[in-house]
């Protein structure tokens, strides 16, 4: 059930759930979450039963303010404390080196866990309230089946999980892709999924090169969202220059089918209508993320098989977009 974020009744209703141990789905800046008490086992397991995930994946723990970190973290390193200092409330979740009895199955059976605070003003309510009544943190992965395209919007929400789940409608995500998210667990920052807040703001923010967990010699913790296929549509996704998929359009002619573009250039109007369905991309970077999943999502729901998506520049800006569409291409 869809509820509307403008009241506080439902803000209070959504609160509620959480702290009685049920799941809700969460508006946050980046995308939505399915939320539940990040201390209660049990509500935890149903998160994972509800979106298929291997129960060994660990989720992101979101918490109120950067206080309720050393509830979770046993150990915040200083350039940790500085990239919480800039970038906190925001879309960058930290792994820290976790207190050994919490959020235990939250994080996964990891010794560390994911932390963040989240910028969305719904979020923060429920988090704040949350916390006002001793739950500390809340666990939220996206609020999508096990490998899907994560959701923006409370109707993408309900269309992963049904009528029954109670879902918080915050309205549109602004960011549109998940969180960046930094391991603080190994001395020096590294960059395990890239998002909006970018490599050269986190180094400026802490002082740091950022790492590539490729170049260190053990192996990274386990991230779903950084698996080499993922945020997949039903349609198979390719990603293609301006000039092949010019090329390959006008080798169809008129008997392109079920096909879907996202290109920043519209297709002559000759190869338009049919079995083609065009949408624009952005062609500025923030606009594209905050884009990227409901045109997904969109093509998807007209049926279409096959996603052409026109690869976006190799500049540090798009890396976020441009990581997720590989992913969703893998
Ligand atoms: O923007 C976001 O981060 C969204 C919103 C809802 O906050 N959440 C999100 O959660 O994307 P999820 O579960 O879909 O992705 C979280 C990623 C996963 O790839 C998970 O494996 C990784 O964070 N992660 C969480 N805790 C971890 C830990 N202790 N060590 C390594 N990776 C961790
Ligand atoms: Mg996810």
């Amino acid at each position: 059930m869809i509820i509307s974020g403008a009241l506080p009744l439902n803000v209070q209703q959504a609160v509620d759930a959480l702290c009685a141990g049920e799941l809700v789905g969460l508006p946050t800046e980046t995308v939505y979450g399915l939320a539940a008490d990040a201390s209660n086992a049990s509500a935890v397991a149903k998160i994972f039963k509800a979106k298929g995930r291997p129960s060994n994946h660990p989720l992101i723990v979101h918490v109120a303010s950067a206080d309720a970190v050393k509830k979770f973290a046993s150990d915040v390193p200083v350039f940790a404390q500085a990239l919480m200092a800039h970038f906190w409330p925001g879309p960058l979740t930290l792994i820290l080196p976790r207190h050994e009895h919490m959020a235990t199955a939250a994080a996964g059976g990891q010794n560390s866990v994911g932390l963040r605070c989240p910028s969305h003003p719904l979020a923060h309510q429920v988090l704040k309230a949350c916390a006002d009544k001793g739950v500390w943190g809340v666990a939220a992965p996206s609020a999508n089946l096990f490998g899907r395209v994560s959701p923006t919007s409370a109707a993408h929400v309900q269309s992963e999980f049904g009528d029954a789940l109670l879902i918080l409608d915050g309205g549109e995500c602004e960011v549109g892709i998940e969180s960046t998210i930094v391991d603080c667990t190994r001395g020096v920052p590294v960059l395990l999924r890239p998002g909006h807040i970018g490599r050269a703001q986190i180094e400026q923010a802490c002082g740091l090169k950022l790492v590539s967990p490729e170049s260190l010699e053990a192996e990274a913790p386990r991230a779903s969202g950084t698996l080499a296929s993922h945020y997949a549509p039903a349609a198979k996704v390719r990603l293609m220059s301006p000039l092949d998929w010019q090329k390959a359009l006008e080798a169809l002619g008129p008997h392109t089918q079920n096909l879907g573009l996202w290109s920043v250039q519209k297709p002559s109007p000759d190869l338009m209508g049919g079995g083609l369905f065009w949408r624009a991309m952005p062609g500025n970077a923030k606009q594209a993320a905050h884009d990227v999943f409901g045109v997904l999502r969109d093509f998807d729901a007209r049926g279409v098989r096959t996603i052409w998506i026109e690869t976006p520049p190799n500049t540090p800006d798009w890396e976020g977009v441009r990581d997720r569409l590989q992913r969703a291409a893998a």
